[in-house]
């Protein structure tokens, strides 16, 4: 699955742009929400997921909260209708607590690491995710190169999954192109998500096009 990332969309043409790629088959959008304290940029708020809910609300929003300031800002997203969040494992000492808040709150569970946290890390809330979502990238801003040590990471995370006889997808987030959708397929990722990419080269269809024929 492709999920886009709009952080490196056109923000004066966010709705030309999200239309694009659902009419080449999209149908999960990832969001990027920054606080300007877990990582140095800002990104967008709640109003910006309630827009996306209201004039799509057949595609998914993914939320990727990049902020440990959890209390204020995850009820934010998820009163805005957000239908996946993932927090980051660093962001918070009590990840039981909102991998329940969301359960309870019929939002579908993501947790994300970044590249220098120990997979070993999320290995107790596993049963709790509906997704894991490695970071190939440092987070912060689009346009990074995918860290090459993520594929290593990638192996031992889905061996890790394995062990625990679940059946979770793996998403990487960063730097992803043609070459790392492959690369990080065969190491067991399954949800991509793509920014610039897809909205910084030209057609976004095209775009689309040339990722879904590596992603099967
Ligand atoms: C980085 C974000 C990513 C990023 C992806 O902090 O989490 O989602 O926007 O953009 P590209 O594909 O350009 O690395
Ligand atoms: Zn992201």
């Amino acid at each position: 699955m492709i999920a886009p990332s709009i952080l490196n969309a056109d923000n004066m043409h966010l709705s030309r742009d999200i239309k694009a790629a659902i009419e080449s088959g999209i149908d999960r959008f990832h969001i990027d929400i920054m606080d300007g304290y877990f990582v140095p940029n800002l990104s967008y708020g709640p109003e910006l997921v309630k827009d996306f809910k209201r004039s799509f609300p057949l595609t998914e929003a993914e939320i990727h909260l990049m902020s440990n300031n959890l209390k204020i800002t995850l009820p934010l997203f998820v009163e805005a209708g957000c239908d996946l969040l993932e927090f980051h494992y660093e962001a918070t000492d009590n990840p039981s607590y909102w991998l329940k808040y969301l359960k309870d709150h019929n939002v579908r569970r993501g947790m994300a690491i970044n590249p220098s946290t120990p997979v070993q890390k999320v290995r107790p809330f596993l049963k709790d995710l509906d997704q894991v979502l490695l970071m190939t990238v440092k987070p912060g801003f689009g346009g990074q190169k995918f860290e090459e040590k993520s594929v290593e990471r990638l192996v031992e995370l889905k061996n890790m999954i394995k062990a625990e006889n679940l059946n979770l997808p793996i998403e990487v987030d960063g730097g992803i192109d043609r070459e790392t959708l492959k690369i990080s397929r065969d190491a067991g990722a399954t949800i991509f998500v793509v920014g610039s990419y897809i909205f910084k080269n030209g057609s976004i269809e095209d775009q689309v096009m040339k990722l879904k024929k590596e992603d099967k």
